[in-house]
C-alpha cells in the first residue's frame, strides 16, 4: 500500500470535515431521494428542493469528487454509494449521515478538548443529561438515531448470522436491541425460538412489530431483564464504562440460567491496528458516551468483573466479532 506524502496526510485530516459536512447536509435535505434514475443538473434538483442552485452544484460536485454521485460536468447521477443515501433502500445510510450532522453531535465534537482535560465525555460540556436521555427529550432526533442504528447494522447482520448457530436457543433476548433489526434476522435463522426486545421506551415505541417478539421497555441499569437462553448485545457495551458494563452484565446474570450465553457483538481492538474503523469509532465513544472500544484483554476483564467468563471470540466477515460469555 503506497503511503500518502506527509503533508497530504495532515492536510487531508485537517479538512476531512469539509466533505463530511457536505454529506450530512445532502442527507438531511433528502437530495438522494429527489434524484431518480435520470441524471439531473443541480439547477433541476434545486428547483424541486427549493435550494440555491449554485451552492447545491458545488456541494454535489465535492461529494462526486469523493465518490458519492457521479458528475459529467453538467448532470449528477446516482452511483452505488449515493444510492445508500436514499431513504427507501435496504441498509439505507441516510439516517446515520443525518445523525452525524445533528447539532448536538457537532456541538459535542467542538468540546473534544474537554474529554482530554477531564476524562469526561465531551458531550457533558454541551448537555447535562446523557445522550440517551437527550434523545428521549428530542423524539425527532431519537428517531433519526434509531434508524441510524438499523442502517449501520445492515452490513454486520449477514456476517453475524453466518458465523454463529442460533437455532438451538428457545428464547433469544436482544438487550439494547434498538428497533429489533438484529433480533428479527436472528429469529429467521432460529425458527423455533421466541424473541425478547429490551430497550428504552423511545426505541420500543418505534420498533417494527414481529409477532414472535415480546417488547419490553426498560432501563438495563434498573429494571429486571427477562430470562432468556441467549442474550444479544450489539454495539451496546461500547457505550459504557467498565463499571457500567459490569452493572449491565450483572443485571443480565441475575435473570440468566446457568447455561445461558451472552453474545456481545462488538469490535475487538487489535494492538497496533492501523486504518481501522474501530479506532475512529472509539473517538465517537470518547465524545458522546462514557464507553470505549476494547481489546480482548479489556473484554475479558469486563466480563469477569460481572462474574461471567469469556468463552471464545468468533470473528465474522464484518468488523464486529462475537464475544461469547458464559455464566461462570
Ligand atoms: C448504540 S445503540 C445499538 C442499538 C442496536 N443494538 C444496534 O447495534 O443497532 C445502543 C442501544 O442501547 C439502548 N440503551 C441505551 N441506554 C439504555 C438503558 N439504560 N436501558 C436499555 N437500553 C438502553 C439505546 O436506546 C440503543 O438502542
Amino acid at each position: 500500500m503506497s503511503e500518502a506524502a506527509p503533508h497530504q496526510i495532515i492536510q487531508n485530516l485537517a479538512v476531512a470535515y469539509w466533505a463530511s459536512r457536505c454529506l450530512h447536509v445532502v442527507a438531511e435535505l433528502g437530495i438522494a431521494d429527489v434524484l431518480g434514475d435520470e441524471a439531473q443538473t443541480a439547477e433541476e434538483l434545486a428547483r424541486s428542493s427549493g435550494l440555491n442552485p449554485q451552492a447545491l452544484h458545488r456541494v454535489l460536485r465535492s461529494l462526486a469528487n469523493h465518490g458519492v454521485f457521479t458528475h459529467d460536468g453538467e448532470r449528477f447521477a446516482h452511483n452505488a454509494a449515493s444510492r445508500l443515501l436514499r431513504s427507501d433502500v435496504p441498509g439505507s445510510l441516510r439516517s446515520i449521515s443525518r445523525m452525524m450532522g445533528l447539532k448536538v453531535h457537532w456541538d459535542a465534537y467542538r468540546e473534544l478538548g474537554v474529554a482530554l482535560r477531564t476524562g469526561k465525555p465531551a458531550i457533558s460540556a454541551v448537555i447535562e443529561e446523557g445522550f440517551f436521555a437527550y434523545l428521549r427529550a428530542h423524539p425527532e432526533e431519537g428517531e433519526v438515531f434509531n434508524e441510524a442504528m438499523a442502517g449501520k447494522s445492515h452490513a454486520q447482520i449477514g456476517p453475524i448470522l453466518d458465523a454463529y448457530d442460533f437455532s438451538g436457543f428457545g428464547t433469544i433476548g436482544d438487550i439494547g436491541g434498538g428497533l429489533g433489526h438484529l433480533l428479527n434476522a436472528v429469529l429467521e435463522r432460529a425458527p423455533r425460538a421466541r424473541g425478547v426486545l429490551f430497550d428504552l421506551p423511545q426505541a420500543i415505541e418505534q420498533a417494527r412489530h414481529n409477532p414472535r417478539v415480546t417488547y419490553v421497555a426498560g432501563d438495563f441499569f434498573k429494571d429486571p431483564i427477562p430470562s432468556c437462553d441467549a442474550y444479544l448485545m450489539m454495539t451496546v457495551l461500547h457505550d459504557w464504562s467498565d463499571e457500567e458494563c459490569t452493572e449491565i452484565l450483572k443485571n443480565i446474570k441475575a435473570s440468566a440460567s446457568r447455561t445461558a450465553k451472552v453474545l456481545i457483538l462488538e469490535g475487538v481492538v487489535q494492538p497496533g491496528a492501523r486504518d481501522n474503523f474501530l479506532l475512529d469509532l472509539d473517538i465517537e465513544m470518547l465524545v458522546m458516551a462514557t464507553g470505549r472500544e476494547r481489546t480482548e484483554k479489556e473484554w475479558r476483564a469486563v466480563i469477569s468483573g460481572a462474574g461471567m467468563r469469556l468463552a471464545r471470540i468468533i470473528p465474522t466477515r464484518a468488523s464486529l466479532a462475537i464475544v461469547e460469555a458464559v455464566i461462570a
